[in-house]
């Protein structure tokens, strides 16, 4: 891809979906893919798919359709899943241990280093082997430790302070949990994460399902 052009961000957001299916194929041993077939397991339209590969350059041949193989590595290629990111999580509550304990963030490249809360009782306990440290080093740690992304789980209240640590420590991408609209300069990436919203549009569909059709 020509770095100076930009892809829009919906076409960003489709390409972990292909990735995810990529791989399922790929655990299937199916080798070779048309866009047709990739459109009734992925519900876009073939053209949309061939034409947000084009994006990218492409990667199908007309009348063969995609190596699944060499499509699965490109696509991690784009998505940056064969870079290793150090990541830490400030917020060592329920929802902050919930995705340290996750094995497969790491197993996909994202290796949450360490936790890190205000709260005296949690300093010290280990998550996996992930240590709990007093939030008064984040800023600290993450200068020494090469730390890319930043994971707010702290209470809403707490996450631009968190952010803003976060920023000055030289991060550059935030993972928010926090119901919080976080204000950061152009160069810092933000991507909100917000169970709710997701629920209550559930909840818009079920309260009006007569007027909703696929
Ligand atoms: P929790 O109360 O279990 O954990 C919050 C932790 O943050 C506590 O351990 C607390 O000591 C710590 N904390 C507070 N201020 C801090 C600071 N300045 N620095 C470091 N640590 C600090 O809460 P829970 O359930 O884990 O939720 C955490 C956040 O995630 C909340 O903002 C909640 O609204 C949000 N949340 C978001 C969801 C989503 O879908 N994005 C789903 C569930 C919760």
């Amino acid at each position: 891809m020509d770095k100076d052009s930009k892809v829009s961000i919906t076409v960003i957001r489709r390409l972990p979906k292909y990735y995810r299916y990529l791989g399922d194929l790929l655990k299937k041993g199916i080798n070779r893919i048309s866009s047709q077939e990739l459109s009734k397991m992925t519900g876009f339209t073939a053209s949309q798919i061939r034409q947000d590969l084009n994006n990218f350059g492409g990667f199908g041949q007309q009348g063969y359709g995609y190596n699944v193989e060499e499509l699965h590595n490109q696509l991690g290629r784009i998505l940056g899943l064969d870079t290793v990111y150090n990541a830490v999580i400030a917020g060592a509550g329920n929802l902050g241990q919930a995705v340290a304990n996750y094995k497969g963030f790491e197993d996909a490249g994202f290796k949450v280093l360490c936790l890190f809360d205000k709260n005296p009782k949690l300093i010290g306990l280990k998550i996996r082997e992930i240590e709990i440290r007093d939030v008064d080093s984040l800023e600290e740690f993450i200068k020494e430790n090469n730390v890319e992304i930043g994971i707010i789980t702290t209470p809403k209240e707490n996450a631009q302070d968190i952010a803003d640590t976060y920023i000055k420590s030289g991060i550059k991408g935030i993972w928010n949990f926090a119901p919080a609209d976080l204000k950061v300069p152009e160069d810092i990436i933000v991507e909100n994460v917000h169970l709710n919203e997701s629920l209550f549009t559930l909840s818009y569909f079920l309260k009006n399902r007569s007027d909703y059709t696929t």
